[in-house]
């Protein structure tokens, strides 16, 4: 439909049925896209860019970073699974697919002359109910939290990853690592465990099963000379950003000299400069510097005669880590206000140890024991770098869905059952409400069991047979008391049983459950909003 008599446009308008059949077109070709990914027999997808960059993932969000989405309404979906990778790490193929399936059963209602702001309004409640839900009935408190929770959780997290079977030992990983960087919050005496303090390093060569975890913070690079020390204890750490090289005029300075006798001054002068500067970081008392630009061999000698580490070209962000780290500042210069040189102690870093370590055929320094935050990092191996990345992504999901475990401490069981829970359970609730959100909420409850329709599918298994049964399960739980342990009932993919999940430890984080569902609703709701839409064209360009 164009309007364009009526209102003049340099580009194109379509409004009402028009625009919402084109936005749910293109949110369900982004959700195709991801489907097959979804659960523990869900397939890879390789994707390669315009330069010829291959990328191999199972992980929803990387999937739609990667596709060069134009429609704005798929754009939409693209930025729900960011968001969802963001703030859960996990879930973020799911929650597009039930985005889509919202949407497409919206749309129908649309069709079917339900004004939009009732199903949007039907939807908001079947989300608000659906939360309270969860939290009430489906959700187990771990309050002793035993460390079998986490680890199920991040394999649960690792079954539909690449490598699936070795999942058992990547979980112990994910796990061990996280408990190593437990802090605890001074004014709410609340633990905290931060995902950015678990390093990764990727080595390819080795298996997989070789990765392993080390304590400290580790980082590529070795000591610039052979004669500095391996280890230092008690170790001040200066952070630098400048070069420790002979200074050199700069550019475009000129100086006549008419004595040759003060040429070699000059001379002198410039590489005293340098050595002033090293004397005045020794002399604060540091005993690691790193730099992340150069020093010159001449300049080594005082490093090793103070008997201290010295490393060069370091990485900036390495570095600004290891400040966050120790509790030193990354110095830009060290000039003060009067224009004068000085190097103040309280700029250094300190931390228990500083190591050289030769951890498979390249050396690297590893920091323990920070002042101010703990910090670990695993080491990867693999056949090659593809695997190596999409493995990084996988430990980096677990260690969310951990890191929610053990801060929420209440988690769900897997394999479609809180869907299937919710598909009963709204379904009821619909049918106490007398007025025109009852339909809208419905079509909700239908749509949550796209999730176990597709479990069923990506494992070669017979779907509709699955969801009867489960939501037969559940049924069953909701009504009669007698058999509420049947609530847990959930899907195992890779023996195709109806089982109960919790027993099997196939468990999610509760919070990732909760936040799939409310950002599933609200990426449907901005789509379904939209009743107008007007693309520009581009604006010519004078020549
Ligand atoms: N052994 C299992 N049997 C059945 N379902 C499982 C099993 N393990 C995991 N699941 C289910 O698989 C789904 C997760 O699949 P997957 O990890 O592929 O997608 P995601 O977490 O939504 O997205 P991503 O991991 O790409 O961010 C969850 O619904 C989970 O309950
Ligand atoms: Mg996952």
């Amino acid at each position: 439909m164009s309007n364009k008599d009526q209102l003049y446009l340099a580009g194109e308008r379509s409004t009402g049925a028009d625009v919402r059949t084109q936005n749910v077109t293109a949110a369900l070709s982004v959700a195709n896209v991801v489907k097959s990914s979804l659960g523990p027999i869900g397939l890879d997808k390789m994707l390669v860019d315009d330069v010829g960059e291959v990328t191999i993932t199972n992980d929803g969000a990387t999937i739609l970073n990667q596709l060069e989405v134009e429609h704005p309404a798929a754009r939409v979906l693209v930025q729900l699974s960011e968001m969802q990778d963001k703030e859960v790490g996990d879930g973020t193929t799911s929650v597009v697919i039930l985005a889509a399936e919202m949407l497409k059963r919206a749309h129908e209602l649309v069709k079917n002359s339900i004004h939009p702001t009732s199903v949007m309004a039907g939807y908001r409640m079947a989300m608000k109910e659906s939360i309270k839900f969860i939290k009430g009935e489906l959700a187990v408190k771990t309050g002793t939290l035993g460390r079998d929770v986490a680890f199920n959780v991040a394999r649960t997290t690792l079954s539909s990853k690449i490598f699936g079977r070795e999942s058992d030992f990547f979980a112990n990983l994910a796990v061990d690592s996280m408990q190593l960087v437990k802090e605890t919050d001074p004014t709410s005496g609340k633990a905290r465990y931060p995902v950015k303090s678990v390093g990764i390093i990727k080595q390819h060569g080795g298996s997989a099963k070789d990765s392993q975890l080390i304590q400290g913070y580790c980082m590529l690079g070795g000591r610039a000379a052979q004669g500095m020390p391996r280890t230092v204890k008690a170790a001040k750490i200066a952070l630098l950003d400048i070069d420790l090289r002979k200074t050199k005029m700069a550019m475009g300075v000129q100086v006549i000299v008419t004595d040759p006798k003060k040429l070699e001054d000059i001379r002198q002068r410039e590489s005293d400069i340098t050595k002033e500067r090293i004397q005045m970081l020794i002399n604060a008392g540091a005993n690691v510097i790193l730099t992340t630009k150069g020093i010159d061999d001449m300049a080594l000698k005082y490093f090793v005669e103070a008997g201290a580490i010295a490393v060069r070209r370091c990485k900036k962000e390495d570095l600004r880590r290891i400040a966050k780290l120790t509790g030193g500042t990354l110095m830009i210069t060290l000039a003060d206000m009067e224009g004068n040189e000085s190097f103040d102690a309280s700029m250094l870093g300190q931390a228990e140890e500083v190591i050289e370590e030769r951890i498979c055929d390249d050396d690297h320094l590893v920091i323990k024991g920070g002042m101010n935050t703990k910090s670990c990092c695993v080491l990867l191996r693999g056949a090659n770098m593809h695997m190596l990345d999409e493995v990084e992504r996988s430990l980096h999901d677990a260690l969310c869905a951990v890191k929610r475990t053990l801060e929420s401490a209440s988690v769900v069981p897997g394999g479609g059952c809180v869907e299937a829970a919710l598909s009963i359970y709204l379904e009821d609730f619909a049918t106490t409400l007398g007025s025109r959100e009852q339909l809208a909420i419905a079509e909700f409850a239908e749509a949550m069991l796209v999730i176990p329709k597709q479990l069923a599918v990506n494992a070669a298994k017979d779907a509709t047979d699955i969801v009867a049964k489960l939501r037969s399960n559940h049924n069953a739980a909701q009504t009669d008391k007698a058999q509420a342990e049947l609530k847990y009932t959930g899907l195992d993919c890779i023996t195709g049983n109806i089982q109960n999940n919790l027993a099997a430890g196939i468990i999610e984080p509760a919070l990732s459950k909760v936040k799939m569902i409310q950002f599933a609703t609200e990426a449907a709701i901005t789509v379904l909003r939209i009743d107008d839409m007007i693309k520009l064209h581009p604006e010519e360009q004078q020549q």
